[in-house]
């Protein structure tokens, strides 16, 4: 089929190349002429993995091709998929400037009767409708598209896999045509389809994200409690999760959710509830808890430290998970703005994501070339991001390379066996504190 996808970042850009890795003919837009000159020469804007193999392979074949022109995007197009942005407004509501933007531009564009736009944005319930009537603002054509709803479930960091290999693909649409014809598209993806109204896939999307970030917020709280009363988080976790009904997945105690959606998205939920006059009154909760826990390890360290002005610090991790260059919320930028504020000062490592950050943290750190730079000489070392290449140093490394052993570790990286061995002042989340190097300093 040919098809367009108009945005290209982490969800257009995945899925204009996975669907045309299945055979189809995918022409990716974007408003951003930068990128698209970057795409042009094969390169891909972002960091995912195997996307930019993916883009070269493609472009290849000549099933993939990139442009910033409408007229080129919506020529020939059967399908035309909506992935443009949805951030959120100050009152944390939705903002839909794209996509009326885009559907404008769509409307007054598309030639072929039957042409189906379907929105992969995550977007509030009742936006396609809205979608319907801006197609129709400057459209000659009024009776020549279907509309349909097209959720997207992809994680960053993991997107290729998970096109491929997803749990669902919810179609929701209001016309049997369309809803036979995206069948169709997905199909070689090989993953079970659900099909559902339009209102009701859009649901599907803010349900299923909020329903994840509570079960976040939940452990999180849970790891609260228990450092208090000396249990251990992680095997807490695995005793829930080894119950069907909980499951395990979502369970990893931590600093909270950052990323791109699930803030956004848990903030336009309740603002969607608020609409409505109703009071989502469990979802602010889990929004509150997490703000909290985003910044927990600074709380840590000034009740362990007892002036933190002065002092150094390293940072390991930026980008608000492993595998990913995105810094959107990551809870490592309200952290160091704290400590910033405390008078820390900060050496920071991360493997894909300084680029980004530096625009938002400029000179109020340093950024270091690798990981030991940022570790050594420092008066304490906070992970933010469990990056592999973090887990896989040795506590007695960092223990060695550091002025004073003193490790706030907010993805619970190592074993507390491990800290103990290697002598030093290890705090982590939801786990006791290990003070073996401070109770060693007590004895002498
Ligand atoms: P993004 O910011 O990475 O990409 C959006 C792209 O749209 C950008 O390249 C931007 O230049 C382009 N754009 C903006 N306005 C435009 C316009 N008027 N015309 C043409 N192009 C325009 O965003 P994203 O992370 O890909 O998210 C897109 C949507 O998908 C959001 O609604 C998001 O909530 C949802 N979503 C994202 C993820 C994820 O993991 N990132 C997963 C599921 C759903
Ligand atoms: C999330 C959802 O998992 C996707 O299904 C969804 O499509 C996407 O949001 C979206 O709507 O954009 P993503 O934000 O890319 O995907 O990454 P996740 O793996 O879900 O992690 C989100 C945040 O939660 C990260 O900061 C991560 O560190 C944190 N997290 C995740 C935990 O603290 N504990 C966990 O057990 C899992």
């Amino acid at each position: 089929m040919k098809i367009s996808v108009i945005g290209a970042g982490y969800v257009g850009l995945v899925t204009g190349a996975s669907l045309a890795k299945i055979g189809h003919h995918v022409t990716c837009l974007d408003v951003n002429e930068e990128k698209i000159e970057v795409l042009n020469k094969g390169r891909s804007p972002i960091y995912e993995p195997d996307l930019e193999a993916l883009i070269q392979q493609n472009m290849k074949a000549r099933t993939l091709s990139f442009t910033t022109d409408f007229e080129i995007a919506c020529q020939q197009a059967e399908i035309i998929i909506i992935a443009v942005g949805t951030p959120s407004n100050q009152d944390g509501s939705a903002d839909l400037t794209a996509i009326k933007d885009v559907s404008e531009k769509i409307g007054a564009h598309i030639h072929h009767p039957g042409t189906i736009i379907l929105t992969k944005s995550t977007v509030p319930v009742g936006t396609n409708q809205k979608v319907k009537s801006w197609l129709h603002t400057y459209s000659f054509s009024a009776d020549h598209f279907m509309i349909a709803s097209n959720p997207e479930f992809l994680r960053e960091g993991s997107a290729i896999h998970d096109t491929f290999n997803g749990d669902r693909i919810v179609i929701g649409s209001e016309n049997e045509e369309a809803a036979r014809k995206l069948e169709e598209m997905f199909a070689p993806f090989g993953v079970p389809i659900l099909h559902t109204s339009i209102e009701s896939a859009e649901m599907i999307k803010y349900s299923s994200n909020a329903f994840l970030a509570t079960k976040i917020s939940f452990i999180n709280e849970i790891a609260n409690l228990c450092e208090k009363l000396g249990a251990n988080v992680e095997d807490v976790a695995r005793g829930m999760g080894m119950d069907q009904r909980i499951g395990s997945a979502f369970l990893q105690a931590g600093i909270g959710y950052g990323g791109s959606c699930f803030p956004k998205d848990t903030n336009a939920l309740v603002q969607i509830a608020g609409e409505m006059e109703h009071e989502f009154e469990l979802l602010e909760s889990v929004i509150k808890v997490n703000a909290k826990q985003q910044v927990k390890l600074v709380q840590m360290a000034k009740d362990h430290v007892k002036d933190l002005k002065g002092k150094r610090a390293g940072i390991l991790g930026l980008s608000f998970k492993p595998n990913t260059d995105d810094i959107r919320e990551a809870a490592s930028i309200e952290m160091i703005k704290l400590l910033v504020e405390e008078g820390v000062q900060m050496t920071v490592y991360d493997p894909v994501a300084q680029d980004n950050a530096k625009s938002l943290l400029g000179d109020t750190v340093t950024f270091a070339d690798n990981c030991f730079d940022a570790i050594e000489d420092q008066d304490m070392l906070f992970i933010v991001t469990e990056w592999e290449e973090f887990k896989v140093l040795r506590l007695k490394t960092i223990s060695k390379l550091m002025d004073l052993p003193l490790v706030f570790d907010g993805r619970n990286c190592f074993a507390l066996e491990e800290a103990i061995d290697a002598n030093i002042d290890y705090y982590s989340i939801g786990r006791p504190a290990v003070t073996q190097f401070s109770n060693s300093k007590k004895n002498v």
